[in-house]
């Protein structure tokens, strides 16, 4: 398949580009776009044969369900059974960076939702999905838009890496801001459980919701067996060829560490941005100030694809704090480490 590459760079001058890409949507297409999160792998929602082929395309089992963006958080009306539990979060955080598991409604095919009688709705932010879903008049089924197995992408020649020709448009819309997933959260009643930690954190979730519950998998392997509560939490997730190792402990020992491993091995390290003096030569990809959690999350995925391009036998990188922002650093970098943690005392 010829894959047409556009860029927006002014929304109300290339509306018809975007009207073009919504006509693609309608007729059973994929279109890639942008979101402030990731870049997302869309097909219409409500039609099962566009699931079909964003599973294709992604080489992604048809099990693990998508999530469907709209344009205003009461569109899932038509969709999903909402509640006042939604609405409450809606107001504090859509459009944004927060994906809400409701039950589903016929209008949803099962394909979409992978089997499952819930839907994950999502409102994005960025201009260019909010303007395409308006043009659409329908919401669009999207998962990140990477090959199944690789970080999401969080700009077009990444989008591209992974799925040029696989594709009928990718709309570059420029580098995603938050560069983390959506934060993922299924209500229950009056308690929310969160799924996917990211930009929307857990400590503001507490702030809108009085029971907010992580869900185990977020910090923790899975067991054996073990039933997930969201069906991609039981795939393996992104992993670089090379084993990844997390390091923690003193500054000063662990920098150490990584001197003597450096003059030792072919390593890639990810560290922050002022430890690259004391490190010097070598495969450095700084990932970001040590306090700026949002600069880390802009930069992981690009740092993690481009290590991954180097020959090393070995990577390393901090492991991130539980807190706040860095709760969804953790999440996404220890599924990375298949939880591999080196304390360095
Ligand atoms: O930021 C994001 O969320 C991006 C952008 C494109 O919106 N999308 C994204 O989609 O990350 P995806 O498919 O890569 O990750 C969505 C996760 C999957 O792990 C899936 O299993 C889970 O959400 N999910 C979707 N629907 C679900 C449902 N009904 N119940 C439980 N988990 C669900
Ligand atoms: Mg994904």
């Amino acid at each position: 398949m010829q894959t047409e590459h556009i860029k927006i760079q002014n929304i109300a001058a290339e509306e018809h580009l975007l009207r073009h890409a919504a006509d693609i949507l309608r007729r059973g297409g994929l279109v890639v776009f942008p979101t402030e999160t990731v870049y997302g792998l869309g097909g219409l929602a409500t039609n099962a044969s566009s699931a079909k082929a964003i599973y294709a395309a992604k080489g992604r089992p048809s099990d693990n369900p998508l999530i469907i963006h709209v344009a205003d958080p009461s569109d899932a009306e038509a969709y999903a059974h909402t509640s006042s539990l939604y609405y409450r979060l809606a107001k504090a955080f859509m459009p944004g960076p927060l994906t809400v598991i409701l039950p589903k409604k016929d209008t949803i095919p099962l394909s979409t939702t992978g089997g499952l009688d819930t839907v994950a709705v999502r409102c994005p932010a960025h201009p260019v999905a909010h303007r395409l879903i308006s043009l659409l008049g329908e919401p669009i089924a999207a998962p990140s838009a990477n090959l199944s197995g690789k970080p999401s992408p969080t700009n077009a020649q990444h989008v591209a890496q992974d799925m040029d020709g696989r594709v009928a448009m990718i709309l570059d819309g420029g580098e995603s801001e938050i560069g983390l997933e959506s934060t993922i959260v299924k209500l229950d009643g009056d308690t929310a459980t969160l799924l996917r930690p990211g930009a929307i954190t857990y400590e503001a979730l507490c702030m809108v919701v009085d029971h907010v519950s992580v869900a185990d998998a977020v910090t923790h392997r899975l067991a054996e067996n073990e039933r997930p509560l969201s069906p991609g939490m039981k795939y393996r997730h992104y992993a670089p060829t090379a084993p990844l190792v997390l390091l923690t402990g003193d500054r000063e020992r662990v920098l150490d560490f990584l001197r003597r491993e450096q003059s030792q091995k072919n390593c890639a390290i990810l560290c922050y941005d002022e430890d690259l003096p004391a490190l010097k030569g070598g495969t450095l990809f700084p990932i970001g100030a040590r306090e700026d959690l949002a600069a880390q999350a802009h930069n992981l995925f690009r740092a993690l694809r481009q290590a991954d391009l180097t020959d090393a036998e070995i990577l390393y990188a901090p492991l991130p704090p539980t807190e706040g922002l860095g709760l969804a650093l953790y999440n996404r970098m220890i599924r990375a480490a298949a939880h591999t943690v080196k304390h360095i005392d």
